[in-house]
């Protein structure tokens, strides 16, 4: 099997959005003690762009779950590979995702962290893929919409491949 990337939002599309949602973030939480949660692996270059954009202080602390395997399907369960270093209370927590599919991952890490006497707990996901949703969870900031194709780059990967693309495609597998 063949594997085609096509570019679906260039590097200048994405670092352009990531201003806007750090500069309309900025202000939603303005005055408040933000702690920015980044999920690992796939929003690391996400959250690293939006952590710099900020023009109030934050805290960052990093998480690995995920409730994939090396497949384009969603297995259901969640597995916490290593949690948060410090506690959450009283902070205002913002969990800052690759992408929202099933909606299972994200509706599992919100539970989990609920639990933890946050001041308050939303979502900043740098894409949000509608057509696939099977849980209902509340994204209070979304980068970018995207239809329901496999997508790779800035993060996102394919059996931990494709992560270091600068720009953001759909993968296409054509048949040999
Ligand atoms: P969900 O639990 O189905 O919402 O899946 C969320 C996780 O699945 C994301 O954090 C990604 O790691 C992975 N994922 C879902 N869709 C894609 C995709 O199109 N490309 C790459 N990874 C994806
Ligand atoms: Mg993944």
């Amino acid at each position: 099997m063949k594997e085609v990337v096509h570019e679906m939002f260039s590097e200048e599309q994405i670092e352009k959005r990531i201003a806007e949602l750090a500069e309309q973030i900025s202000r939603d939480y303005s005055g408040k003690k933000v702690r920015m949660v980044c999920i690992l692996r796939g929003s690391v270059f996400f959250f690293t762009e939006l952590a710099k954009r900020m023009t109030i202080p934050v805290t960052i602390d990093f998480m690995a779950a995920s409730s994939y395997g090396d497949s384009t399907d969603s297995s259901g369960s969640l597995e916490v590979r290593k949690d948060l270093d410090d506690p959450l209370d009283d902070l205002d927590v913002l969990v800052i995702e690759d992408i929202i599919d099933t909606g299972t991952t994200l509706r599992k890490i919100k539970k989990m962290l609920m639990g933890r006497n946050a001041a308050s707990l939303k979502v900043c996901t740098l894409l949000d893929k509608p057509a696939r949703r099977e849980t209902e969870v509340e994204v209070e900031y979304i980068g970018f919409t995207v239809p329901d194709e496999f997508i790779v780059g800035y993060g996102l990967d394919y059996a931990q491949r494709y992560r270091n693309l600068p720009y953001i495609g759909r993968l296409e597998f054509i048949e040999e």
